[in-house]
C-alpha cells in the first residue's frame, strides 16, 4: 500500500509536468515540450494533445459558466427544484439530505470515474458542446480543424501505451500488471481529479456568466490549496499552492510560480484566495456544500443543502461594471 500511495503520487507528478509541457514552459523549443508531454501522458493514459487543447480552453474561459471546460456547476432547474421565492428548505432537504454511506458512494464514483466520465462523454464540461463530445474524436467540437492531426497521434499514443501494458500483463502475469501498474495508476486518476476540481471550486469563490465574465476575475476565482503538503510541493512541483499565479501567468515555468503568488499576496491582499484546510477536508467540504447554483444571475455563488450560498454580492456589485475584456469570445463551435 505504501508503493501504492507513493507511486500513484509520482504518477500525478508526471500528469502535472506534461501539463507543463503542454503550456510550453519546459523548454524553449516547441517540440522538446510535446515530446515530453506527450511521452509522460501516454505513459499514464491520457491523450496529451487532446487534454491540452481542451485545457487551453480552460485557461482562456476560466469560471465562465458558458465556456469553461470542467466542473460545470449543476442548476436549479437541473434538480428540478422549485423557483428561489417559493422553495422551502424541505424541498432542498428532500434532493439534497444523504446518508453519509451514499455520499461517500458519491464521492468514490467521481474520484474513481470521474476522469472517463470526463474524457468519453464531457461529463461536466463546457455546456456549448453537443452530446456525444469526447477528447478522442479528431471532430469533437472540442477541437479546432488544425488540432485534428493532434488528436489522431494522441490516440495513437494510447493504442499502443495500452497495448504494451497488454503485452507485459501477459508474460508478467495480470496480477503483477495490477499491483505495479493499475493500481497506481487509479489512485492517480483521484489526485488528478481532487486537484483539478479544488482548483476552482470552493463555496467561497463566484462564478460568473458572459456579462460579467472577464479573463482577470475567471482567474482570480481560483483557490491556493497546500494539497499534499510537502509531497505536493515536491512531486507535483506546487501545481496546487500557486495555481492562481498559473491562471494569471500561465505561461511561467514551474519553478517560478511561488515567487510570483509572493508577489501577487501583496498586491490582492484579502482578496488572494488561500485555504489552508487538510485537503481531505477541502474536497469533503467542498463536495458536500457545493451543490447547485441559481440558473441566473451574472455572479454566483454555490449553494449547500439548505439552499444557502455562504457569501453573498456586495450591494454595489454592480456599480462599477468590468471595463476590461482581455480575451475575445472564440466563435461559438457547437453545431
Ligand atoms: C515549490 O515551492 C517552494 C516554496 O516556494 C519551493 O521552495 C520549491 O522549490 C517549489 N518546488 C518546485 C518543485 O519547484
Amino acid at each position: 500500500m505504501a508503493y501504492w500511495l507513493a507511486q500513484s503520487v509520482i504518477l500525478a507528478g508526471f500528469f502535472s509536468m506534461a501539463h507543463e509541457a503542454g503550456h510550453g514552459t519546459l523548454s524553449p523549443y516547441r517540440w522538446v515540450n510535446n515530446l515530453i508531454g506527450f511521452c509522460l501522458h501516454t505513459f499514464v493514459l491520457c491523450p496529451y494533445f487532446a487534454w491540452r487543447a481542451s485545457h487551453r480552453q480552460h485557461h482562456q474561459a476560466a469560471m465562465s459558466l458558458e465556456r469553461d471546460e470542467n466542473y460545470i456547476p449543476r442548476t436549479r432547474s437541473h434538480f428540478k427544484l422549485p423557483s428561489e421565492s417559493t422553495a422551502r428548505i424541505v424541498d432542498y432537504h428532500d434532493m439534497f439530505d444523504e446518508t453519509p454511506i451514499y455520499m461517500l458512494g458519491r464521492m468514490l464514483f467521481m474520484q474513481t470515474f470521474g476522469w472517463y466520465a470526463y474524457m468519453f462523454a464531457n461529463a461536466r464540461g463546457s455546456p456549448r458542446y453537443p452530446r456525444g463530445t469526447n477528447h478522442f474524436s479528431p471532430y469533437s467540437a472540442i477541437f479546432k480543424p488544425s488540432e485534428r492531426s493532434g488528436i489522431i497521434i494522441s490516440d495513437a499514443g494510447l493504442i499502443f501505451m495500452i497495448t504494451v501494458l497488454y503485452m507485459w500483463a501477459m508474460s508478467v502475469g495480470t496480477s503483477y500488471f495490477v499491483k505495479l501498474y493499475f493500481i497506481p495508476y487509479l489512485v492517480m486518476n483521484h489526485w488528478v481529479v481532487m486537484l483539478t476540481y479544488l482548483h476552482h471550486t470552493d463555496p467561497t469563490i463566484p462564478e460568473y456568466r458572459a456579462k460579467q465574465w472577464t479573463f482577470l476575475r475567471g482567474a482570480l476565482s481560483t483557490v491556493d490549496r497546500p494539497l499534499l503538503g510537502w509531497a505536493g510541493r515536491f512531486f507535483l512541483h506546487n501545481v496546487s499552492h500557486d495555481h492562481i499565479s498559473h491562471h494569471l501567468f500561465s505561461s511561467t515555468p514551474f519553478y517560478n510560480q511561488p515567487l510570483i503568488t509572493e508577489h501577487i499576496k501583496k498586491v490582492l491582499k484579502d482578496d488572494y484566495n488561500y485555504d489552508s484546510s487538510n485537503t481531505f477536508r477541502a474536497l469533503y467540504r467542498t463536495f458536500t456544500q457545493c451543490r447547485f447554483i441559481e440558473d441566473t444571475g451574472d455572479i454566483v455563488f454555490f449553494k449547500n443543502r439548505n439552499g444557502q450560498t455562504t457569501r453573498a454580492l456586495a450591494l454595489d456589485a454592480f456599480d462599477n461594471p468590468p471595463d476590461i475584456v482581455l480575451v475575445p469570445l472564440e466563435k461559438n463551435k457547437t453545431k
